[in-house]
């Protein structure tokens, strides 16, 4: 019984731990499924009281304690009031979370006018304005500002110029906007994820020529999990005097340089020696 009892109260002083994010408000976009959705559970494991999420469709988030769904299409400025609309209902923000994001693959002469347009406002556009419309909200609580970038926008990965070209506007709003709004107190930082299995890459995941090969890029050896992206998420909206960062998880993708490896090698020892030690 003695036992017991102890075991409960050291239960109880464990649940009853302050959490980093206790009682914030987030608003996530795209936050129905992959990166948005996994975000929107860390931000209420990390304690948040209400996330705002948005998705064109929400059906996968009726269910969800302390989540507001709102069905919006961020390109539009319809969609984009009626989220902030349902951030401003809900009674301040704290967190805002860019995530929404799309791609159309192919090589530069073939780009298509349309499709880059639809891509630089889905990805690029709905920040810039997201981030404007509540820039007032964040500011009258010390607020914070997450972009999720991707290394698209840091260094070449051949996936599309429009894709490559939003995303590095991405890193920059995040850059500017840490400047101009850093004297009230509203943190801006970015997430640049390299790949992570959700329904956007699993069809290219799948080819296990091509997922070997992104491995093999890959210092850490693994394509990353969506909770990978989302701690860091979380880290940046607990993290006080960070702002104006671009954090990188990519499993040290972008760090990598060349490495030499000489066709014989089969095992790890052999690798090493065959990297740039072997010349
Ligand atoms: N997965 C990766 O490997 C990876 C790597 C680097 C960067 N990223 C970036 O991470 C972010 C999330 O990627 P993901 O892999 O999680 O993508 P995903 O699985 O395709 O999910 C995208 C989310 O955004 C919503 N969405 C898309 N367009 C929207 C719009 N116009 N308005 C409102 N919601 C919209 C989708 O819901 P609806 O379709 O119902 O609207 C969904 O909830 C993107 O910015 C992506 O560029 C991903």
């Amino acid at each position: 019984m003695r036992t017991q009892t102890l075991a409960w109260l050291v239960l109880a002083t464990v649940s009853a731990k302050p959490k980093p994010l206790d009682g914030r408000i987030a608003a996530v976009t795209g936050g129905s499924r992959g990166l948005g959705r996994a975000v929107v559970d860390e931000l209420l494991r990390q304690g948040c009281a209400t996330v705002i999420a948005c998705a064109r469709n929400v059906d996968s988030l009726a269910e969800l304690e302390n989540v507001v769904a709102v069905t919006a299409d961020v390109r539009t400025t319809e969609g984009r009031r009626a989220f902030v609309d349902a951030i401003a209902t809900t009674g301040g923000l704290d967190i805002l979370v860019n995530n929404v994001g799309t791609n159309v693959r192919g090589p530069t002469t073939e780009l298509d006018e349309g499709d880059y347009r639809s891509v630089l406002e889905t990805n690029l556009d709905a920040a810039v304005f997201l981030c404007r419309d509540c820039k007032a909200m964040l500011e009258e609580r010390n607020g914070c500002i997450v972009n999720i970038g991707s290394i698209s926008g840091v260094c070449c990965d051949h996936t599309g110029v429009a894709y490559a070209v939003s995303k590095a506007g991405l890193d920059h709003l995040t850059r500017y906007l840490a400047c101009e709004w850093g004297p009230c107190q509203v943190r801006v930082n970015s997430v640049d994820p390299w790949f992570i299995r959700t329904e956007l890459t699993e069809p290219l995941l799948d080819d296990s020529d091509f997922r070997a090969a992104v491995e093999a890029r890959t210092p850490l050896r693994r394509v990353g999990e969506p909770s990978d992206v989302s701690q860091a998420v979380a880290y940046l909206c607990s993290a006080p005097y960070v702002t104006g960062q671009i954090l990188c998880v990519d499993g040290g993708l972008t760090c990598n340089g060349f490495e030499y490896q000489k066709p014989s090698s089969s095992n790890r020892e052999n690798d090493i020696a065959g990297g740039m030690g072997g010349f």
